[in-house]
């Protein structure tokens, strides 16, 4: 068939929509019709060429929702009309880290996807002759996608999708953080670094685990005011004497729990300074640049901290979004401040400015 996508032809180059042609999805596949799609960080990195992995020609994208549209022989989890999320971080409920509760990380169809391509080896997007690859294994700037069963997660049909999408990244990201990772206990201290789309769902993952005090750290007065809204109860500005004013208001021990959520190394090391001795965790979720590496002296780490990483908030993905969205509609997370922008495919690129200039956490793309 043939659909409006967002093509990345060049590193650094805008994205270029244009038809493009979708193949059928395989036995074990689901043709998406996607209604909305956040634009995120991951996108533009991999667009501006920066990211060593990264390959082009491929539609980007990955915060979709949309509803299902036709399924494959052996496809017995969805069916046409459901509602889904995407997962870039898909869950075959089989591998070895599936079927184990302390990990989050199918290893079912890693390889192929790093390499643009859906299980198979093959892709389903293409213009012609040419082949174009897959991203993340989602690809949702676009019309429609082809995606294997377990990538999808079938959330409450209705849930707003503009709203749902979100779960498909950050949202998910920083809620998971704090409930799955770090698994915030009742009347605890935390500190969030960072209140962009994946700090603020840690602030609001907190508040959920009930926590009695959530200081949110940011450089950016508007971004405090949004943490504010998700429950935070302290906000400071960030910098370098940000460690001390937490220790100080902590009876000099420090917080509970730590979360980063800025991609900083530099941030990230206060993120564990922050951290009470005895047992206090600083939970890393934020990206670092290539190469970059985080520096702890390792007395912080003998007299009783931890230090956890935290990929898409430990979420499996089929299981654990459909209960975050239903969260959502039982009214317990405020999801609406987080679409600051609604833009149309075509206006993909401005989706890019508009986060480089720090204009709101989110723009989602709406498709008719
Ligand atoms: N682990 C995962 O699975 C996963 C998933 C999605 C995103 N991420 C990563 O999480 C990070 C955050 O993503 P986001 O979408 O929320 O980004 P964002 O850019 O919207 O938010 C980052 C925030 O950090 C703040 N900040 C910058 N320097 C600071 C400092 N010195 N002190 C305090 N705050 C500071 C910024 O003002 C901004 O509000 C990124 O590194 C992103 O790549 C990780
Ligand atoms: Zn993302
Ligand atoms: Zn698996």
């Amino acid at each position: 068939m043939k659909m409006r996508a967002a093509v990345l032809e060049q590193f650094g180059e805008p994205l270029v929509v244009q038809e493009v042609d979708l193949r059928d999805p395989g036995p074990d596949e689901v043709l998406v019709r996607l209604v909305a799609c956040g634009v995120c960080h991951t996108d533009m990195y991999t667009a501006s060429g920066v990211d060593p992995s990264g390959y082009a020609p491929t539609v980007l994208g990955h915060e979709g929702g949309g509803v299902v549209e036709k399924v494959g022989d052996k496809v017995s989890s969805v069916a046409p009309g459901d509602h889904v999320v995407t997962l870039f971080s898909p869950q075959c409920r089989e591998c070895v880290h599936c079927v184990d509760e302390r990990t989050n990380l199918c290893m079912a169809i890693r390889e192929q996807q790093g390499k643009g391509y859906l299980p198979d080896g093959t892709t389903r997007l293409h213009r012609g002759d040419e082949d174009i690859r897959h991203f993340m294994g989602t690809s949702t700037f676009a019309e429609y996608t082809v995606m294997p069963e377990i990538a999808l997660a079938k959330v409450d049909p209705e849930a707003p999708m503009d709203g749902a999408c979100l779960f498909a990244c950050g949202l998910s990201t920083g809620l998971g953080a704090a409930m799955n990772t770090a698994k915030v206990r009742e009347g605890s201290t935390c500190v969030i670094f960072g209140a962009g789309m994946v700090g603020l769902g840690a602030v609001a993952g907190a508040r959920l685990q009930g926590a009695e005090r959530i200081i949110c750290v940011d450089l950016s007065p508007e971004r405090l005011e949004l943490a504010k809204g998700q429950g935070a109860t302290d906000l400071f500005e960030g910098g370098p004497g940000v460690v001390d004013r937490i220790l100080e208001e902590t009876g000099g021990f420090g917080a509970d729990y730590t979360f980063e959520a800025t991609g900083n190394v530099k941030v990230m090391q206060q993120a564990v300074e922050a951290a009470r001795m005895a047992w206090g965790l600083c939970t890393v979720a934020g990206v670092a640049g290539k190469g970059e590496t985080l520096d702890v002296v390792p007395r912080l780490l003998i007299t009783g901290r931890r230090i956890a990483g935290s990929s898409f908030g430990g979420v499996k993905g089929r299981d654990g979004v459909p209960k975050l969205v239903d969260l959502w509609m039982e009214g317990k997370i405020d999801v609406d401040p987080f679409i600051s922008h609604k833009i149309t495919l075509d206006e993909v690129n401005k989706g890019f400015e508009l986060m480089e200039a720090q204009d709101g956490i989110r723009s989602v793309i709406e498709f008719n």
